[in-house]
């Protein structure tokens, strides 16, 4: 693939989010963020180390220096808590789960999750995470033309978790699952809005009752999961029944049932969008540039051998991971992260007290000019070249950074090379319309409208 650069290959810049020009007032700053609340970072974030702004008599912070950053969320990360936009947005779903909360509840639960995911576990879980890519392949080469990559990929992940951790949750309630987590975060942006501006909880917005009722039917469909496995144990124990097991070392104390729920919730809802979107943005970059998603195929074919990928062939495949980490730059599966400041301090320049917000915003770190040359063009060899040239800590961090860095960081990566390499060998994806798909902040960064691909099985 060296020869790409001498071979006039035209540059390659996906779908980017129009960021708000000027001063807003609160009520414009309002409307942007429930369109599309990264549209709200300021344009002058994307070329300096901090920026803030005050609405509606809120202080509002934008860090992108990563040397800021990494003080915040790794070496004063016991200053910082999550923002309240978190337990608003999240805590009516996910409960007090893993996500969520603070201190020793937080630190119990991850103590408890944290071994389904160490490094000598996950290639155990490869057959799982191949497998949904593989009968979608099968469906697909019976059935070629056009097709939703976006509902296709959100299927398939949210079966390798079920498949990996709950087995017995079949494909039926996996699907209601996912439904249910489509609906709630269709207004999400709205908690987010109202929380930057200071308005009340009690406040309605449009979209509020729905996603009351998502999470109770969520949370309904998981309790009744519970309640079966109460009834039968499941042998060898999967991460659903280590955890129905488990007891704090300290305490003694297990987690209740409704414990249990946020916590399968959480890794659930954490751990299938954020891979679905991923793999989606990913799909829709290799079919925008036909002569580069030839190359990959080839080059994946040429290491497997049109095997199935096995944990041997990772270290291999590493043309396939710079395609993956470079699309997480460009559309990060979780584009913004927020915190507040436990007691009054410093951060960079600016003086910041409890009641003000921090945003972590991902997207503009990762678009940032004086971090990435050419920002918004799609280069996957720069991701190679690192060792050449190391860039700072926090200057990608897709999967965040710090003691609450995705758990699932590992696991994700392995099912997204997985499951591209298993599409790629048998698949050539092409564009099925001119319009590129607008990326949308709801939560995580999903494609506004459908992405539809052509689906052209490979002899
Ligand atoms: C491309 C895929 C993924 C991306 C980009 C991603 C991104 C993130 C980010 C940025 C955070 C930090 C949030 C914060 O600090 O405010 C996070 C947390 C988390 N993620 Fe992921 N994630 C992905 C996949 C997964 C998967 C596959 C799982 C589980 C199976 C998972 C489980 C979690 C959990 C449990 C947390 C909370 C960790 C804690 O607070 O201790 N994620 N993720």
């Amino acid at each position: 693939m060296d020869a790409e650069a001498s071979s006039g290959l035209r540059a390659f810049t996906p779908p980017k989010i129009e960021t708000a020009r000027g001063p807003l007032s609160a009520f414009s700053l309002l409307r942007v963020m429930v369109r599309n609340p990264v549209a709200a970072v300021p344009p002058a974030a994307y070329e300096e180390p901090q920026v803030s702004l005050h609405a509606a008599g809120k202080a509002i912070f934008f860090p992108t220096d990563p040397a800021i950053i990494e003080s915040i969320l790794v070496r004063r990360h016991a200053d910082f808590v999550k923002s309240r936009i978190d337990s608003r947005l999240l805590n009516p779903v996910l409960g007090n789960g893993i996500l969520t909360a603070e201190g020793d509840a937080w630190r119990w639960q991850r103590r408890l999750a944290a071994p389904a995911f160490r490094a000598a576990t996950l290639f155990d879980y490869l057959p799982v995470m191949r497998s949904p890519f593989e009968e979608l392949v099968e469906r697909w080469r019976l059935n070629p033309g056009p097709h939703r990559i976006d509902d296709a990929m959100t299927a398939a992940t949210i079966a390798v978790i079920c498949r990996a951790f709950f087995s017995e949750f079949d494909q039926l309630e996996a699907d209601r699952i996912s439904g249910v987590i489509e609906r709630y975060l269709g207004p999400s942006s709205w908690p987010i809005a109202y929380e930057s501006l200071g308005l009340p909880e009690w406040m309605p917005h449009p979209g509020k009752l729905k996603m009351a009722r998502a999470a109770a039917e969520g949370r309904q469909l998981v309790r009744r999961f519970v309640a079966r496995r109460r009834r039968k144990r499941q042998d060898p124990p999967d991460l659903a029944q280590i955890l129905m097991d488990a007891h704090d070392p300290q305490s003694g104390r297990a987690l209740s049932d409704e414990d249990l729920v946020s916590m399968f919730l959480t890794l659930i809802a954490a751990g299938h969008e954020t891979s679905a979107n991923a793999l989606t943005w990913t799909l829709y970059c290799l079919a925008a540039q036909p002569d580069r998603q030839e190359a990959l195929a080839d080059h994946v074919r040429r290491v497997t051998g049109c095997r199935a990928v096995g944990a041997p062939d990772l270290d291999a495949l590493s043309d396939l991971t710079y395609f993956i980490e470079e699309t997480m730059r460009l559309l990060p599966p979780v584009p913004m992260m927020s915190r507040r400041a436990l007691r009054s301090c410093q951060i960079g320049s600016e003086a910041i007290d409890p009641t003000a917000l921090v945003f972590i915003p991902i997207y503009a770190i990762h678009r940032h000019k004086a971090l990435w040359s050419s920002p918004d063009t799609f280069d996957p060899w720069r991701f190679r070249n690192q060792s050449q040239a190391p860039r700072p800590r926090c200057a990608y961090m897709p999967f965040g950074a710090g003691p609450r860095i995705c758990l699932g960081a590992s696991f994700a990566m392995l099912e997204m090379v997985a499951g591209l390499a298993a599409m790629l060998t048998a698949i050539r994806f092409r564009l099925h319309d001119d319009l590129p798909p607008e990326p949308l902040h709801r939560i995580t960064l999903r494609p506004r409208k459908a992405v539809v691909l052509q689906i052209e099985p490979r002899p």
